[in-house]
């Protein structure tokens, strides 16, 4: 039996196990809808590549996105090589044996401190790239402290009593990033704390990144009151302004393929062993943590058997519970984990040796095309 209940057709002796499947019309539908935002609310979104950096897609991200923010040496040299353009940077530290690479091939940079601004600005000064500060509004409603960046001490952004009045003439924007998953109301309430807050320096510069965490693809998402807020703001302060989401590029794309190995029944809980790992292939499952769907699992009800999904490593954690089938589940079967695109393949590792799934894209013609597979060399590679 395959577990694919409510799963469109895949002909599953195309797609190896596992592979993330990254569905093309999907990501068409995220990349118009960010592309209308854009048009309406009159701004710029970037794709922040900590959340989805896939660059098979890039060709079709350029149509319809404002270019890519990026958070490391290695980013932006994928921003320059494979989008074609210079990214935009925001990292909480820059260091000092990669600061002329980096700003060689970006076109604007965020210090996260008034110590790296005075350290490194002039540098990047000199290549006329755009320069801003990082601020922390200290106003976050994320409920996660893993990914609230405005928790007390925390150490990404500038706080209002520490930004001076008067900004060095060489500051052009402002950065700010506080949101997780969020609505547009969340923006709403963040954007009056960083007026009050920072209203006098916001006068100085002539653009704002409002960072990422909108979740701007989500069903529920209101775009209505995201563009009047923006609209309003931008009209108040005259500025530019920059979305640079992640998760909302990649979300709900596409899937994590991947195989029943075995089953084991210790005291009466069982455990369908597969061939990926929670804890390699997406470890936002266990840090976050969150629940991820699975293709043909049901809620809990007299006639389903529960069963725990196991990772392949030998993390004792690495496994979740609570997933609920109407049959039992045999080897073979295939598990399909739904929207496994953002923060996935970004983040996968090779502990345990364990293979990295292979990257695929299911085109908007039905057709399936195996873009990435890897093997023992990725895993070699990255230790002497
Ligand atoms: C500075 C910054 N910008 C953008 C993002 C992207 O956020 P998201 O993927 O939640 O939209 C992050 C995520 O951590 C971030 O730290």
């Amino acid at each position: 039996m395959i577990i694919n209940k409510g799963f469109p057709n895949l002909d599953f002796s195309k797609i190896p196990s596992p592979c993330f499947v990254l569905n093309e019309q999907s990501l068409i539908r995220n990349l118009e809808l960010l592309q209308k935002i854009q048009k309406q609310a009159g701004i710029k979104i970037l794709c922040a590549f900590k959340g989805f950096a896939m660059w098979s897609t890039f060709p079709l991200l350029r149509k319809y996105l404002s270019g890519a923010t990026a958070s490391s040496l290695h980013e932006a040299n994928l921003c320059f090589e494979m989008y074609g353009e210079k990214a935009h940077l925001c990292a909480p530290v820059y260091v000092d044996n990669e600061i002329e690479e980096i700003t060689n091939i970006s076109s604007h940079i965020t210090f996260n401190s008034i110590s790296q601004f005075e350290r490194f600005s002039s540098i990047a000064e000199k290549k006329n790239l755009q320069i801003a500060l990082r601020i922390n509004p200290e106003y976050s409603e994320v409920e996660t402290d893993l990914y609230n960046p405005c928790v007390p001490g925390s150490r990404l952004g500038i706080i209002a009593d520490d930004l001076p009045d008067i900004l060095p003439d060489s500051v052009k924007g402002l950065h700010f990033h506080s949101l997780c998953e969020q609505n547009s109301d969340t923006l709403e309430r963040t954007l009056k704390v960083v007026e009050e807050k920072f209203g006098k320096q916001l006068r100085q510069v002539s653009w704002l990144n409002i960072g990422g965490g909108h979740h701007f693809t989500r069903k529920d998402y209101d775009v209505n009151l995201f563009v009047e807020t923006i609209k309003s703001f931008k009209k108040k302060y005259k500025l530019d302004i920059i979305a640079e989401p992640g998760e909302a590029i990649g979300w709900e794309t596409g899937y994590l393929v991947s195989t029943v190995q075995d089953v084991i029944n210790s005291h009466g809980i069982k455990t369908a062993m597969l061939d990926v790992s929670f804890s390699a292939h997406m470890p936002d499952c266990l840090e976050m943590p969150y629940h991820p769907r699975v293709f043909g699992a049901v809620e809990s009800g007299t006639n389903t058997i529960s069963y725990r999904l196991g990772g392949h490593t030998c993390l004792a954690g690495d496994f979740m519970s609570n997933f609920h089938f109407e049959q039992p589940l045999e080897i073979g079967d295939k598990i399909i984990f739904d929207d496994m695109i953002h923060y996935t393949m970004v983040k996968t590792n090779t502990f345990n040796g364990v293979k990295l799934p292979s990257i695929g894209i299911l085109k908007s013609d039905g057709s399936f095309k195996l873009v990435k597979d890897f093997g023992y060399e990725d895993y070699k590679s990255r230790l002497s």
